[in-house]
């Protein structure tokens, strides 16, 4: 019996399993009902009582060095750990895949090359900004609805600290440090209490686009957003400009570009009109001047904002926002470029 213990061990220490049904076998082989362990202590009832202290302790010490082991195995391949310690050559190589940019970095730097091109600079400004450069210094009115907790993510109270609504905060931060000729443009991200959905979220970007010298005129601003237009969508794209209201721009403007998916004709994304609404524009309002020294006797200049998230969902009929936050890769897998 002792001689059968043995080798039972031996054939234990000797397995190497090449997968996990090659340790249940081995278990059912040695635990399981019909098991060498069954029948060991079937037979270990027939040896003469002297010898049953030695031999049942042989077998418990088996039993527990078989049940080990199976439990290491067991650990070994959930971990996927290969216990050759030869790898295998003919397994496939595991491809690294390349990350890309971010559609909406790609689109931004895109922009920025456009207006680079034309000579403007790239400014930025602090994200969390105070009551003056977001709203005061650009002629708000103190009851202005935009001031307002629905619109606005405040950090603290009197006096206001709270994070930019819009990148125009940037241009009285470039206007309070330099003088004229100022042409800049200002990526950035912005944040609004708006509640989560295909076409709006609290978190988007925009460029802020400034251009302020001696006789700056409305045709200025016109030409250079048709540049900007048809640099960015297609030589064959229109723009038009219908008149807005913004505080700190008079005349103010809001610029459409013809609708490039049905060439004008009127489809579902420009809602049978033709146009898309892509930023808001206008000459700087002479207040907005004043407030950063600037004198608007001498100066005149036009501004400029869009919103990178709506660039990018025309340029890549995106249709849903929410896509840009989610970081999935099947979605950023789509996007490669030289940007
Ligand atoms: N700041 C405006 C917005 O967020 C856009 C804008 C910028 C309009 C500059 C005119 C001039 O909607």
């Amino acid at each position: 019996m002792q001689n059968k213990i043995e080798q039972l061990r031996k054939m234990a220490e000797d397995f190497r399993p090449e997968n996990p049904d090659a340790v249940e076998k081995f278990r059912i082989s040695f635990l399981g009902k019909k098991g060498h362990l069954a029948s060991l202590f079937s037979e270990f009832k027939e040896i003469p009582n002297e010898q049953k202290k030695i031999i049942g302790q042989e077998i418990n010490d088996l039993k527990n060095y078989v049940t080990s082991k199976i439990k290491e195995f067991k650990v070994q391949f959930d971990n996927n750990i290969n216990t050759n310690s030869v790898s295998d050559l003919t397994v496939p190589g595991k491809t690294e895949s390349s990350g890309s940019r971010h559609p909406i970095s790609i689109v931004r730097n895109q922009i920025i090359d456009i207006f680079t091109r034309l000579g403007f600079n790239i400014s930025t400004g602090p994200e969390i900004e105070d009551d003056w450069h977001v709203f005061s210094a650009l002629n708000f009115p103190p009851e202005h609805p935009a001031r307002d907790m629905q619109d606005t993510f405040f950090i603290e109270k009197d006096p206001d600290i709270l994070l930019r609504t819009h990148t125009s905060s940037v241009q009285v931060r470039v206007m309070e440090k330099n003088q004229p000729p100022i042409r800049t443009i200002s990526p950035g991200r912005v944040f609004r209490n708006e509640a989560i959905s295909a076409r709006a979220h609290c978190i988007f970007h925009q460029i802020e686009g400034l251009y302020i010298d001696e006789n700056v005129s409305f045709s200025d601003l016109k030409q250079t957003l048709l540049y900007f237009a048809k640099s960015m969508f297609g030589e064959e794209t229109d723009i038009r400009l219908r008149p807005s209201f913004f505080p700190f721009t008079e005349p103010s403007a809001e610029m459409d570009i013809s609708c490039k998916i049905c060439g004008g004709k009127g489809c579902k994304v420009c809602k049978h009109t033709g146009w898309l609404e892509i930023l808001g524009c206008g000459m700087v309002d002479p207040n907005v001047l004043s407030f950063s020294d600037i004198d608007p006797d001498q100066y005149t200049g036009f501004a400029f904002g869009m919103g990178i998230e709506r660039i990018t969902m025309l340029k890549y009929e995106i249709k849903d926002l929410r896509l840009y936050f989610e970081n999935d890769a099947r979605f950023l897998e789509q996007f490669s470029s030289a940007f």
